[in-house]
């Protein structure tokens, strides 16, 4: 199977009216909402499948809060893009970890998340992945954390998928983990849905080894 160019699918947002900047602008006013919603309290941050971490470090850069961040991304040019614009808009306390967020050691000596983003994520990966990596959060969350993540209406070739919309799909995996739904947004003229989810269980023994995920395209 032909694997996507990740550098020609971040030109995607060289569009402001596209439907990708759209969902930017959402997932930053969802992370604005919650980090405004933490006030005074220290924040650890983690995004997995970073990109280029445009969803995440101009928010940091308006000032909210104390925030420390670890950002994960396998492709080394789009990591150096975020360090380069993490150290531009003068932002402290970010690193940037070129590596695998699908393998569990790649969070050795990552705090605990209170925010942690999977952006970009959940349509790229098969269903039973998607139903592993949810298992595993407990193991990388502080309590009362939050999760944003996105996922495009369209479905994946994915044989272990059952049939439906796939949001549906992930709000269901969510559920029957220790997850409440704070919310689920899905605009009428775009096909892309970004959803927050709050863990209310407790934090499990990280785990070394093994794989949450692998991307599929
Ligand atoms: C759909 S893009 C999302 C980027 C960013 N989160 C956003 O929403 O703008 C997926 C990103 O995941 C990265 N990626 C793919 N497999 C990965 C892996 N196993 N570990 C870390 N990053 C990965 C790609 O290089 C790409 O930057």
């Amino acid at each position: 199977m032909a694997k996507t160019d990740w550098h020609e699918w971040h030109a995607k947002y060289d569009d402001p009216a596209g439907s990708l900047s759209k969902r930017l602008g959402t997932v930053r006013t969802e992370l604005t909402r919650i980090l405004d919603a933490r006030g005074s309290h220290p924040t650890q941050l983690v995004s997995i499948c970073a990109g280029d971490g445009r969803d995440v470090l101009p928010v940091l850069a308006a000032g909210r809060g104390h925030v420390s961040a670890v950002l994960v991304e396998l492709d080394g040019d789009l990591a150096g893009t975020a360090r380069r614009e993490a150290a531009g808009l003068g932002l402290h306390g970010i690193d940037v970890r070129t590596a695998d967020a699908g393998a569990l050691d790649s969070y050795l000596e990552v705090p605990r998340a209170d925010v942690f983003l999977a952006c970009g994520v959940f349509g790229n990966i098969t269903h039973e992945d998607l139903e592993t990596t949810i298992a595993t959060l407990p193991q990388l969350l502080a309590p009362h954390a939050s999760v944003i993540w996105t996922r495009g209406a369209e479905r994946t070739e994915d044989p272990s998928a059952s049939t439906g919309d796939p949001v549906d799909l992930v709000r269901e995996v969510f559920a029957q983990q220790d997850f409440v739904e704070d919310t689920v947004i899905r605009p009428h003229d775009a096909g892309f849905r970004v959803g927050v989810h709050r863990f209310v269980g407790a934090p499990t023994t990280p785990r070394h080894g093994g794989h949450m995920f692998r991307f599929i395209r």
